[in-house]
Order: C-alpha cells, then sequence, then structure tokens
C-alpha cells in the first residue's frame, strides 16, 4: 500500500478527535437544491428515517434481497467467491448502484480490521485485545482505538465492521474472553461503546455482538443458554442495553447459541421484544457466519440479514425469502422493515453519503502508538511484593525467558486476527487450519527492554528448564514470560500450557527476583504465586506491544490497568468447575444453566464468599493515592456520588477509583454489590481532584419482569468507593425514595 504520511496524519488526528467524518467525505454531500429529482434521499438534509422509506418505495424485491442475502467473499465450500468482494474479507453485499446504494464490504475488526488467512492477507494494525482495552478502564483510549480501526477500515474499502464484542465473561475459560470488554455489564458497555463510537465516527457501521450469552465457545454452534428474564436483563442482556444506548451500533449481531430453546438468530424474545420492541432498537439483525437455520421462523422472529453465504446449510434469504414473501409466510411488511432496517442505518451512519474506497493510505506508526496507549494503560500490576518493578536502574544482568520475548508479542486466535504490519514473528505456529495460525507480532519485548536498561539481557527460549534456571540463577533478575493462547471456536484451560508453571517454579526456585510477565486472553491459575516477586498481566497487547510492556516495566509510565474480571483461585470456585459440553462431540447438543444468574463474575465471589486470586478491579500502581470526602447525594432520586483523589506519592499516577453500590437490606439483588461508576484520573504528585459521578438508576433497580420496569425499592443504600471489588475504601450511606423505570431506564 502507499503510504501518504501527511494526508494519514490530519485523518488520524481527526479521528482521534472524533471529527472524522468530515475528512472523509469523498462525494460532496448533496443538499436538497443540488439532489436530483429522481433520488430525493440522496437529500442529507432529511432524517435517515425518511430517507429509508423514500428509497425502499423504489426498490424491487430482488433488490431488497440484494441487501438481506450476504457472502462469504473468498473461496469456501467448493463455492468460488463472489469477485466482488474485497479480498480476504468476512463479508460482501451486491448494493443497489442504480439507486445510490453502495455494496457492502465488511471485516472484523474487534481488535482491529483483521484479514482471513489466505493468499491475500492484508496487514493492518492490531489494538491490544477488547479485554486489554477494558482493563485500561478509560473509555477516551477505547474511542481512539475504535476511530484509529474506522480510520483503517476506509482506507482497505470497508463500511461494516463486525466488531464490539461485549459478551459478559461469565465462564472464564471462554476463548473469546479477549475479543470481550470482561464480566461486568457497566464497564463492559462503557469500554465497547466507546470503541463502537469511534469506529462509527468514519462514518462506516459497526455491529454489536453476539447476541446473546454467546458465553463459551464449547458446543458454540447448538448449546442452549438458560438464563431467566430478570437475571438477563440485570447482566449479558444489560451490557448490550447500556453499549447500544451509548454508541448507537448501526448493526446487532446474533450468536451461534441457543438462548432458552430457539437459536439467537430465530429468538423472538430476543430480536423481537427485547431488543426491537423494549429497546426501541432500529438499525438491523445479522447472522452470524453459519448462525441463520430457516428462513420463514428466523426473519418472523427478528432476523433481518443472513451473513457469509455459504457458511449456513441454505441460502434462506436469497431466492426462500423472496417465496415466502410471495407466498405471505413472512408478511411483505416485515420483509419491508428489513431491508428498512438497513437502509435506515447506512444512512444514519452516512456509509450512503461517504462512499469507501480500496486502496487509501495507512500510517501504520502514527496507528501503532494509539495501539500502544491503550496497551501501555491496559496492562496490570498484579503483584510486586518485593518492589522488583519499575526496574531498578542499577540492574547488572537480565534473563528473559519465554514465550518468543526475545521477537514478539502474542494474539488472539479466529475471525478476529489482525495480520501485523511487519509480518509475522513466529512463522508455522498453532493449528493449520481454523482458528489458526498462532499468530506474534513483531515487537519484541527484550528489545525495548534493551532500549531502556544497562543491564546485560540474556534471553532463553524457556524449552529447556534446566538451562532456563541456570540463566536464572546467573542473573540478577529475572523476566519470564508466559502465554496462553486463546481463539475461537475453543475454550481454554486455565492451567498455563507446555508445562509453563514447572518453568515458573524452577526459574523462581534459581532465582526469587523473578517477574512473570503474562500474555493471556484471560485468568489463569498460578500455582508459583507465592515464589515469584511480581506478576503483570500484558493480555494480548497489540502491534506495540513489546514496546508497551517494556514501558510499564521500565516505569516510564504507570501501571494502570484494572483487571475487568475476576482471576478466580481454583475451578470449585467457579459456578460450573466442569465446562459444560467439555468432551463431547463437536455438534452436540447439550443445555448450559447460568444457574447463578446475574451473579456474574466478582458479583459470584461475593455471594459465596469466595477469595480470588484476584479480585475484579485489582491492579497495583507504582504511586500512591489516597481516597476521602465520599458523599452521596440523592436529588429526586437520582445518585451522585463526589469524592476526592489524591496523589500523596512521589510520581505522576493514573488511577481508577470504582464505587460500588448496594441495598443495606440486599435481600432482592443477585448479589452484595455492582460497580455502578468509576473514571480514569491521572495525578501528578501532590495533586488532588474531586471527582462526581453520576450512577445510572438502572444499576440500583431489580427488573420487575411482570410490568416489566426498573423499580428501586425505597431505604439506605450503601455507596462505597474502593479500589478493587474486595478492597474497599470509604463506604457512606444514603436514602433513597422509591422509584420506578419503563425498560429503558427512563
Ligand atoms: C464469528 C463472528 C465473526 C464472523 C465473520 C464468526 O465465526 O463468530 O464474530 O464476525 O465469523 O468472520
Amino acid at each position: 500500500m502507499k503510504l501518504n504520511k501527511n494526508a494519514c496524519a490530519t485523518a488520524v488526528a481527526l479521528a482521534l478527535l472524533g471529527g472524522a467524518g468530515a475528512s472523509w467525505a469523498q462525494t460532496p454531500a448533496q443538499t436538497a437544491a443540488q439532489t436530483p429529482a429522481s433520488q430525493p434521499w440522496m437529500d442529507r438534509s432529511l432524517p435517515a428515517e425518511q430517507r429509508a422509506a423514500l428509497v425502499l418505495k423504489e426498490m424491487t424485491d430482488d433488490e431488497k434481497i440484494n441487501l438481506l442475502f450476504g457472502y462469504f467473499p473468498n473461496d469456501f465450500k467448493g463455492i468460488k467467491r463472489q469477485e466482488a468482494g474485497r479480498k480476504q474479507a468476512a463479508g460482501y453485499f451486491k448494493g443497489i448502484p442504480r439507486l445510490g446504494i453502495p455494496e457492502l464490504h465488511q471485516a472484523d475488526a474487534g481488535i482491529g480490521v483483521a484479514s482471513q488467512p489466505g493468499p491475500d492477507v492484508r496487514e493492518r494494525t492490531a489494538l491490544p485485545s477488547g479485554m486489554a482495552t477494558a482493563a485500561t478502564w478509560n473509555p477516551a483510549l477505547a474511542y481512539q482505538g475504535g476511530a484509529m480501526i474506522g480510520a483503517e477500515a476506509r482506507a482497505s474499502g470497508f463500511n461494516i465492521l463486525l466488531a464490539g464484542g461485549v459478551n459478559l465473561a461469565r465462564e472464564p475459560r471462554n476463548g473469546r474472553n479477549f475479543e470481550y470488554g470482561g464480566e461486568d455489564p457497566w464497564l463492559a458497555a462503557q469500554m465497547v461503546g466507546a470503541q463502537i463510537r469511534g469506529i462509527q465516527s468514519n462514518h462506516i457501521v459497526s455491529t454489536i455482538k453476539h447476541f446473546a450469552a454467546n458465553d463459551q465457545e464449547t458446543g458454540r454452534n447448538h448449546l442452549d443458554a438458560r438464563l431467566g428474564d430478570q437475571a438477563a436483563r440485570t447482566s449479558d442482556l444489560l451490557a448490550f442495553q447500556f453499549a447500544i444506548e451509548n454508541a448507537s451500533p448501526g448493526a446487532v449481531m446474533c450468536g451461534y447459541n441457543r438462548y432458552n430453546g430457539d437459536y439467537a438468530c430465530e429468538n423472538d424474545y430476543l430480536l423481537n421484544q427485547v431488543l426491537k420492541r423494549d429497546w426501541g432498537y432500529k438499525g438491523w439483525v445479522m447472522s452470524d457466519w453459519g448462525g441463520t437455520h430457516s428462513t420463514v421462523p428466523a426473519a418472523n422472529r427478528g432476523l433481518d440479514q443472513q451473513s457469509g453465504w455459504p457458511f449456513d446449510h441454505s441460502a434462506y434469504f436469497n431466492e426462500a425469502l423472496k417465496e415466502a414473501v410471495e407466498n405471505g409466510h413472512v408478511p411483505r411488511a416485515r420483509f419491508d422493515d428489513m431491508a428498512k432496517r438497513v437502509l435506515w442505518a447506512l444512512f444514519d451512519k452516512g456509509v450512503i453519503d461517504h462512499p469507501v474506497a480500496e486502496g487509501g493510505a495507512i500510517d501504520y506508526a502514527a496507528h501503532a502508538k494509539v495501539s500502544q496507549a491503550d496497551a501501555e494503560e491496559g496492562i496490570v500490576l498484579l503483584k510486586n511484593s518485593k518492589q522488583l518493578l519499575p526496574l531498578a536502574p542499577g540492574l547488572k544482568s537480565i534473563a528473559i525467558i519465554g514465550s518468543h520475548a526475545n521477537v514478539g508479542v502474542l494474539s488472539g486466535g479466529g475471525s478476529s486476527q489482525v495480520y501485523p504490519a511487519g509480518g509475522m514473528a513466529v512463522p508455522g505456529l498453532g493449528p493449520k487450519e481454523f482458528p489458526g495460525p498462532m499468530v506474534y507480532f513483531p515487537s519484541s519485548p527484550m528489545k525495548s527492554i534493551a532500549a531502556r536498561s544497562k543491564a546485560q539481557l540474556r534471553y532463553a527460549d524457556g524449552s529447556d528448564v534446566a538451562a532456563a534456571a541456570q540463566l536464572a540463577a546467573s542473573s540478577e533478575l529475572v523476566i519470564v514470560f508466559a502465554n496462553q493462547w486463546t481463539a475461537e471456536a475453543l475454550d481454554a484451560s486455565l492451567t498455563l500450557p507446555d508445562r509453563q508453571d514447572a518453568l515458573i517454579a524452577a526459574v523462581a526456585k534459581a532465582n526469587p527476583n523473578t517477574v512473570v510477565v503474562l500474555e493471556s486472553g484471560g485468568p489463569v491459575l498460578m500455582p508459583w504465586l507465592d515464589q515469584v516477586g511480581a506478576v503483570v498481566e500484558a493480555w494480548y497487547p497489540g502491534t506495540a506491544g513489546g514496546e508497551a510492556i517494556a514501558r510499564v516495566l521500565s516505569g516510564e509510565v504507570d501501571a494502570s490497568g484494572r483487571l475487568p474480571l475476576t482471576f478466580p483461585a481454583s475451578l470449585e470456585q467457579l459456578p460450573r468447575p466442569k465446562l459444560d459440553g467439555e468432551g463431547l462431540p463437536k455438534d452436540s447438543r447439550f443445555t448450559v444453566n447460568y444457574h447463578e444468574g446475574a451473579a456474574v463474575g466478582y458479583k459470584w465471589f461475593d455471594l459465596k464468599g469466595h477469595k480470588p486470586l484476584f479480585p475484579f478491579g485489582h491492579g497495583l500502581s507504582y504511586g500512591s493515592v489516597a481516597y476521602s470526602g465520599l458523599a452521596a447525594r440523592a436529588d429526586g432520586g437520582k445518585l451522585t456520588v463526589t469524592f476526592k483523589v489524591s496523589n500523596d506519592g512521589q510520581r505522576t499516577v493514573k488511577d481508577v477509583p470504582q464505587v460500588y453500590v448496594s441495598p443495606a437490606n440486599a435481600a432482592k439483588w443477585e448479589a452484595p454489590k455492582r460497580l455502578a461508576a468509576f473514571e480514569k484520573v491521572e495525578l501528578k504528585p501532590g495533586e488532588s481532584r474531586t471527582v462526581s459521578l453520576s450512577v445510572d438508576p438502572r444499576l440500583l433497580a431489580v427488573f420487575d419482569t411482570a410490568d416489566k420496569r426498573w423499580k428501586i425499592g425505597a431505604g439506605d443504600y450503601r455507596v462505597q468507593l474502593a479500589k478493587s471489588a474486595a478492597d474497599i475504601r470509604h463506604t457512606v450511606s444514603v436514602r433513597l425514595p422509591a422509584r420506578s423505570l419503563d425498560v429503558r431506564g427512563k
């Protein structure tokens, strides 16, 4: 690709400021005066709703099908690729050129603009994993990452991005947790919502996915997730509801799984009742690739678009849909509604007014900086008992062990896979078929540490435990890199693979000044925890991950990530010590009973009194921050929480004060407390800041399933200011009046 640095830098700067839209207009805006009389829907001064209705009237049934039936534009299952689709893309729709409705080009984009593996793999910038971004607790960074992805999508000719994974990390072994935003609905929605807003600031559509309770990969195509209405509305569904309100994604992707009986992509409760009726969602529902199972039930129960043919058994939304409409099995009004929803989103998000084109420039260096900023704030310092970090400037020798830290950093696998600029640091790893390969990005932590330290650095790959231990014994300090590759379609074990536990234990025995840096999709068990001096969770840190890790280890930046999910001490602490479906053949049908209801993650640990290995919200800093002056006010029932955060240490810090709430009488709640608000604050030495946060009333309420209202019971509520879910620093009480809000929280 040609590099046009100046043009791109401006575009990035604009994108990061949230004003990217104007810079991307490739066809001038059409005012009413310029709009051809034959195409009144091109008048940008009209509301999207009206424009969609105007163009819909002109469309033939075949043209509607062009918007509702999508192709996987690669050779697949013996079917040749649709030549008009972008190479190595995830999806393609024909559009309606005669009416000015463009082709739709889809790419996965949870972490960066992904590329399907194959001969024409495209290189782009990878953000850290979604989990790492969630660990920043900094929505502004998530927005910037999204804006960067959107810019690369435009440059690559994509106008629909398959991003916005907000499935709760109900199951810490879920192989796709790395794509998502953690275990708490409020945190996940703030972070994922901000990323979607960033993407859409480029006048392209982002999805939110996978609706709903697509919370494990084992048996994902057919498992039946069982979850009651009340529990769902305050957990998995609430994450979607908050994020949709926050970001207005143009499309929702329904999941592979079944939900209380029916497939999520033909589930009247999820699609018609909750999403479209209760939440008033105006965009469209697209199926996951291979997630459509019928024509008539799917269309009538709320699916608007079939994706990725030939992933499904049948071309359900092609000729069969037309025929079902002609025969009256799918009402014509519903058929029009399906097309109109797509059109509404295309107008509303600017896809039609700002067409994309292939072949734009990507400023990889500038975009790597966006990724690095995200990674740096997402890295979590879990333990630092011997003050091994930040690395002492006087160190003479450091052993670097394991995980190809001499050349790169790991990424998660599957459809979200980004192929990095500079190629693969370690080719030939992982499965040959999907979700492989295992990709290491060429950003070496070792090289970046070397650039910051006068110590002699020596590397051992860790395959020979005795040799690694020997190197450790002859070094002043050891940094062991440990990895857990997680990927779509597979669930993970919480035990580090490839006998890395034994490696770490042997190294720590040889030299207790051992720092462990984890590159993992989510939590892992740490049988060696007491033997090592420090543990850093670096997740999958993205394109510039090596540099980010080195900057945190060296203390150039504070360690300011906080866990977006609980790290359990053992499998026995989980709601399901054994993963449902484990060991069953691939397409088995089984039920996953989410008996913990809305008590996901820390809520379950609170309820059961389990002590986790590391709690939700945990993360150490190199500095020192104090909280004071916690006050809670209820004005007309609206809760506002105020407190002071002070840097009483010697260095600039970034801290994440967290507010948890609970009724004094917790009887009706699913768990003792809920995260209600948070803020990331940066403070210079001696600086203080007063923070004032308002709490969404739904986080104080119980969802009444009979009359579909959120109800806050009158009485006293505890408001807690905390460093983590298990480290409460201050508590005050506030009296709230009884309140009842509609299903949208109004
Ligand atoms: C994944 C989706 C993805 C789609 C298209 C599916 O396997 O579940 O998240 O967007 O593929 O690549």
